[in-house]
């Protein structure tokens, strides 16, 4: 079965990130985000996948080729102008055979594909939607349902008066093959304002299937930290792969990954540690991507996710945050629920506070407070 991914959105509300490098291909836990869809999708034996792209594309081929490392299928269908999410569809008709899965390429979760695909059989659907349940349903896509799972109305970015409902579209969908025929080809076309919609109107058979357990959407800097803080505390995807495939692969674990709780520490190779470093209480976590070096009297707290390469000085305190590849991170600075990009440099006791987003490349002097 083939899968579709959506990578082509410009990722505006996860800037700085989002400048230089496709919100896919951003590090989730030292891993490009697409990896832990990938994951998902061989768990349920997916390996035809098409990455639909726009927005800088050549870094998707630089980083997943034809996909042959990832034990994938991959292949790439190019908008010169972006077509939205249902224009991008309509844009890979050639290849598509049979009943065919589309996916956001922002979503962490653990979807259960083979319950998904059997909802879509049972119900004898044209159009299946993944759905999930938040406390704010006016960022997405609103979808009411009738008690057969049928989808009464599917409303994109609702506002708070017309909230009928807490389910939302979680950006997965089983589609038969005659849907496309709906899609005008060549220009911009939304499969949530356009195409669900539209659907309805014609009385075709659209089903919502709860997915249970964790969801996310990447698409914010907030979000995008949380989503690390969930990973390495074990809420997300229940210390499992996306998909059940197995344990979060954290590299070179501690030891003690085989514990129900999270490594305190986890480090890659080629790390080099200080003296008297303090690591984070249990049931936190600290990860250090590859060759990167922790200094003496480093403190560490909550939940840490440190990139490759990169260099924090004697004394510096992280907490609860993200740090990019190759960032020094300068003696006594203090970072906190804060992520700071790539190729940094942050002076000595400078401290980046709570809801910090520091860009990539950025220079940062000594005792500057973010
Ligand atoms: N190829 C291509 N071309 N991809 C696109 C385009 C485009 O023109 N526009 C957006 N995408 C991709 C994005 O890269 C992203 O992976 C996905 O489509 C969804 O776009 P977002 O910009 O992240 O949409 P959203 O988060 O506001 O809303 C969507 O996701 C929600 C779930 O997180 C909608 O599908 C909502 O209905 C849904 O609830
Ligand atoms: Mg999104």
């Amino acid at each position: 079965m083939l899968a579709i991914i959506l990578i082509g959105g410009q990722g505006t509300r996860l800037r700085p990130f989002t400048c230089s490098r496709p919100k896919p291909l951003l590090p989730l836990v030292n891993r490009p985000f697409l990896e832990y869809q990938f994951d998902t999708l061989k768990a349920h034996g997916i390996k035809d996948v098409v990455l639909c792209t726009s927005y800088l594309p050549g870094q998707f081929k630089r980083v997943f080729g034809d996909g042959r490392k990832h034990g994938l299928r991959l292949s790439y269908v190019h908008e010169v102008r972006p077509l939205g999410t249902g224009g991008a569809v309509r844009n890979c008709a050639r290849l598509v055979a049979g009943t065919f899965l589309v996916f956001n390429g922002d979503i962490l979760s653990g979807i259960d594909l083979t319950a998904f695909l059997g909802a879509h059989g049972r119900g004898r659907a044209e159009a299946s939607i993944a759905l999930t349940r938040v406390k704010d349903p006016t960022l997405y896509g609103l979808v009411e349902t009738e008690p057969d799972g049928r989808v009464r109305s599917f409303l994109e970015k609702p506002s708070w008066d017309e909230i009928r409902t807490n389910t939302i579209n979680a950006g997965a969908y089983v589609f038969e093959p005659g849907i496309l025929d709906l899609i005008p080809e060549g220009v911009a076309y939304s499969l949530e304002r356009g195409l669900f919609p539209r659907l309805l109107e014609l009385r075709r058979r659209v089903v919502g299937w709860v997915s249970p357990g964790y969801w996310m959407d990447i698409g914010t800097v907030e979000k995008y930290l949380q989503a690390h803080l969930d990973i390495l505390s074990g809420l997300a995807l229940g210390r499992k792969a996306p998909g059940g495939a197995g344990r979060v692969p954290l590299a070179g674990s501690s030891g003690r990954g085989r514990n129900a709780r999270p490594p305190v520490k986890s480090c890659g190779r080629r790390v080099r540690l200080g003296r008297g470093i303090t690591w984070p209480e249990p049931g936190g976590t600290a990860v250090l991507g590859d060759g990167t070096s922790v200094n003496d009297f480093v403190r560490f707290s909550g939940h840490v996710c440190v990139g490759p390469g990169c260099v924090i000085g004697r004394g510096a305190m992280l907490e609860d945050c993200v740090v990019l590849e190759r960032t020094r991170v300068g003696p006594g600075a203090s970072l906190k629920r804060c992520v700071v990009g790539e190729r940094c440099r942050i002076g000595a006791n400078t401290a980046v506070a709570a809801g910090g987003a520091v860009a990539g490349g950025s220079v940062v002097g000594p005792f500057s407070a973010l």
